[in-house]
């Protein structure tokens, strides 16, 4: 760089910034949301955001709802309004309108980045484009079919515990969070693509993609960043690189090498199937998600037009590793970490599931058993993984309520109105913590509560099990049947061969929440996150 230019970048980037900036500090003065009552802010810049990321989901906003109302607002970066509502039919109304209501620029373009424009940050036309063609893939049937993996790889991981408690007697410590994201790595790479990781493994080498992920995924946070901000408001700022960055481009390319790798070989096989259609037989054919979802994008009967480019196909791959890795580990982490405390519910859940007379059940004969199922249920509610989730208006709207707010001049109102911009918040583990809805013990872990649902908890709208867990609307989780298969599937076998409890007292773990509520234990903070237990290898009376 020359002289010149190191005088001219910062001025260049002053201007650029005070002009985003200024439409950017008006825009507050207009908003529709003054008069909603909500907490004080504490901080211009970041509004009430430091607050909310300095404790465990949730609970600030559980506490301003108790103050303030159903319907409230705070503030968010330069004094912005954000609107959070427990209100289900408001939420119902953002969530099925999905065009009008869809993810924010910001969260879009950091991830997209890293994954392309996939499924999970694609919209309107694109969006709708990519999930017609991915739908099929995770239907019922197809998720039939990789139910041997996901109990294939719990088994491995079952005989990789058995082996460490081998050594250490008759019974072992283990980091179950490990051994969870190990197994559902490898269940994403096999059933996903077709893809090794081998991450359960320990013999064999740190896999290649699997550095290349750690690095884009590993260290995800979502505090405010300034630097963050900045990056996505002035585009020049991208161009220059820092360490971080390098690092993220050398593990994009690997993964982008990867990917494209795959999606030649199996656009390959799915060619020769359609020229051949008789010569394999049915169960050797691939049945991964992405072959499923090539072959559906090649279908002679889809409208040319309506398919998606290669690299659409090829977004999808680290789209699914992020989507579907890291949630289904920490919701079967949980799941035992709930079963550790309740012994009764551990007791009662491994004599229904010691009667099946298989050690591979098929997903309709894993589907048939009540009581893992109100299990796996109620850790889906009181440990949602994602525990929130944002939206922006794309246009002025008025939203309807069940229950009318009380605006801060004292008068009612039965409809919210917004105006285009404004951010909403989406509570998922709020409304699953709501005692309005669940009753006075919505708190507890409570399999028995599904035999009879409050008719309030009905009404949430999400696309399973009235539990925002999965969200609900054309946006809700697209993989909600492969991840519940998944975790009963290691439930099943896990269970059945262990006795679990806590390794250290109940009141030493916690909550870490970044974009994925994280178990750590408050004594060992240098450890990261982690779930300790104790493991002992079941032996029936
Ligand atoms: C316990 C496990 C899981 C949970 C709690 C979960 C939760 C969610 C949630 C809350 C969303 C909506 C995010 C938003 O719009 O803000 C979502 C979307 C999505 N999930 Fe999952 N998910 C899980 C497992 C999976 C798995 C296993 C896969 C894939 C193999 C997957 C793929 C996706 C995709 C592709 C989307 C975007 C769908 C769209 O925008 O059309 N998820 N998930
Ligand atoms: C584990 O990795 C080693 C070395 O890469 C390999 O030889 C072995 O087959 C793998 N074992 C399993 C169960 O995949
Ligand atoms: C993966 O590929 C192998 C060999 O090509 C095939 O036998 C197997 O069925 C495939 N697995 C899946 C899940 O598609």
């Amino acid at each position: 760089m020359t002289a010149y230019s190191y005088f001219a970048l910062p001025v260049v980037v002053a201007v650029l910034v005070l002009w985003k900036l200024i439409p950017l500090l008006l825009k507050p003065l207009s908003s529709k949301l003054r008069l909603v009552p909500g907490p004080p802010c504490p901080s211009w810049l970041f509004g009430n955001l430091k607050e909310i990321t300095n404790v465990e989901a949730a609970v600030l906003h559980e506490q301003w709802v108790a103050a303030y109302g159903h319907t409230i607002k705070y503030k968010g970066w330069l004094g912005h309004d954000i609107l959070y509502t427990m209100d289900t039919r408001a939420l119902n109304h953002i969530l099925s309108h999905s065009n009008d209501y869809q993810k924010p620029a910001i969260a879009r373009f950091s991830l997209s980045e890293v994954l392309g424009e996939g499924i999970l940050f694609a919209e309107g036309e694109q969006h709708r484009l990519q999930r017609r063609v991915m739908n099929p893939a995770f239907g019922p049937s197809q998720i039939r079919e990789i139910t041997d993996i996901f109990l294939e790889k719990a088994a491995q991981l079952r005989d990789m515990w058995l082996e460490e408690i081998s050594v250490h007697g008759d019974s072992a410590r283990v980091d179950v969070l490990d051994g969870m994201a190990k197994m559902t790595l490898d269940v994403i790479g096999l059933a996903g693509f077709n893809y090794s990781f081998d991450a359960l493994n320990a013999s064999g080498k740190a896999n290649e993609l699997n550095k290349a992920f750690q690095e884009l995924f590993g260290k995800a946070t979502n505090k405010p960043s300034i630097f963050a901000m900045l990056r996505y408001l002035i585009p020049p700022l991208r161009l220059i690189p820092t360490p971080p960055t390098r690092r993220v481009d050398a593990a994009v390319r690997v993964m982008r090498r990867i990917g494209m790798e795959l999606v030649t070989e199996k656009k390959a096989e799915v060619i020769r199937d359609m020229r051949n259609p008789n010569e394999k037989q049915d169960g050797l054919r691939s049945r991964d998600l992405l072959t499923l979802l090539i072959k559906a994008n090649m279908a002679v009967d889809l409208d040319p037009s309506q398919r998606l480019s290669d690299e659409d196909v090829l977004s999808q791959i680290p789209t699914f590793l992020s989507a579907g890795h890291e949630t289904t580990s920490n919701a079967t982490t949980w799941c035992m970490y709930a079963l550790s405390q309740a012994r009764d519910i551990q007791e009662k859940l491994r004599t229904e599931l010691l009667a099946v007379p298989t050690d591979t059940p098929t997903m309709d004969e894993l589907q048939a058993l009540p009581y893992l199922d109100a299990v796996v249920r109620e850790t889906m509610r009181v440990y949602a993984p994602v525990p929130a989730t944002v939206r922006v208006a794309m246009k002025d709207d008025v939203i309807p309520l069940n229950t009318a707010y009380t605006d801060i001049n004292g008068n009612e109102h039965d409809e919210i109105e917004i105006e285009e911009g404004i951010q909403i918040d989406i509570p998922i583990v709020a409304l699953h913590r709501s005692k309005e809805l669940w009753g006075d013990d919505a708190l507890e872990f409570k399999p028995d509560r599904w035999g009879s649902l409050p008719e309030a908890a009905q009404n949430i709208p999400g696309v399973w099990g009235n539990l925002m867990t999965f969200l609900g609307g054309p946006r809700s989780c697209i993989g909600y049947r492969f991840s519940l298969i998944e975790m009963k599937a290691l439930v099943f076998i896990l269970i059945r061969a262990f006795e679990f409890e806590l390794a250290v007292p109940a009141k030493d773990i916690s909550k870490q929440s970044s974009a994925v509520q994280r178990p750590f234990v408050l004594s060992e903070p240098e450890k990261g996150t982690q779930l300790p237990l104790i493991i002992k290898p079941y032996r029936g009376l």
